[in-house]
């Protein structure tokens, strides 16, 4: 057993959509104690420039870095599309980023086009576009900037505006017939019944969390990192933004009550990349 095994996993996302990873990490890996980083303050960061996303996705991780963590998961599409390769360059711990593993589960999925909707910037960023083509698969991506701040708000699945607007933004996916719809944004999970029942059947839902963490447990396990142990980990979660809102939110977004919301200034994050 590696002596690394009872550190933590850290996760990082702009606020709180990479809860849904977090709690797909902690169903798969129950004893892990997970450390997640929201950077409440500063989102949304999918209508941000790529280099600004970078800017505060290396800091984020140099925050992360403070926990001593086994591996660091981007829990967020955009910040994954902006800096996964210079993540991976700069930190001496593995990187997982969100959007690789979603890509090969899609790949795996269908041999027909296969459908991404994500945030403005990831889809500037080229980078499904590049990994599916690469693949020899066609592609066909969607920007869908009005879903975070209507699943931010709460709306629920079967709300008129919530169908309405997914109506719009998925219309071209339905004609072009996707054969796998890659959910590119860690928020959209929450509303992965009405974008089901509206794609239809045929169409497989790739939720790039729920990859992403089969990944990191495969990659715990290989280089024999996984925690083992009867007892439950912990989620522990700072939030550059309001902690109480953090939590309230938080609840939606991880399924359960969470453990324990700290508040972190952004100040600290940029200090910890100095
Ligand atoms: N979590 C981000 C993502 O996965 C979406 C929210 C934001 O725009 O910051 O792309």
């Amino acid at each position: 057993v590696n002596e690394m095994s009872h550190n933590p996993i850290a996760v990082f996302d702009s606020g709180l959509g990479g809860l849904t990873v977090a709690a797909e990490l902690a169903r798969l890996m129950p004893a892990e104690t997970l450390i997640y980083l929201g950077d409440s303050a500063r989102v949304p960061y999918g209508t941000k420039s790529l280099a600004t996303v970078r800017r505060f996705a290396l800091e984020n991780a140099a925050f992360c870095r403070k926990f001593d963590p086994k591996l660091i998961v981007v829990a967020c599409n955009t910040a994954s599309a902006a800096a996964m390769d210079e993540l991976e360059a700069s930190n001496h711990v593995p990187v997982l980023d969100v959007i690789r593993p979603a890509v090969a589960t899609a790949l795996a999925a269908t041999d027909g086009p296969i459908g991404v909707i994500a945030t403005e910037a990831t889809v500037t960023s080229g980078v499904y576009d590049r990994l599916v083509t690469q693949a020899g698969c066609d592609v066909l991506t969607q920007s869908c900037p009005l879903l975070v701040p209507i699943i931010e708000e709460g709306r629920p699945q079967d709300d008129p505006i919530v169908l309405s607007v997914l109506s719009d933004y998925l219309h071209e996916l339905q004609r072009r017939r996707v054969g796998a719809l890659i959910l590119g944004c860690t928020h959209y999970p929450l509303l992965s019944e009405a974008i089901g029942k509206l794609m239809g059947p045929d169409v497989a839902l790739i939720n790039s969390g729920q990859a992403a963490a089969r990944a990191a447990a495969d990659l715990l396990r290989r280089d024999g990192l996984d925690r083992q142990s009867q007892r439950p980990g912990l989620l522990r979660c700072f939030t550059t933004g309001d902690p109480a809102r953090f939590a309230t939110l938080g609840t939606r977004f991880v399924g359960h009550v969470i453990d324990r919301v700290d508040a972190v200034d952004t100040d600290d994050l940029k200090a910890a990349l100095a």
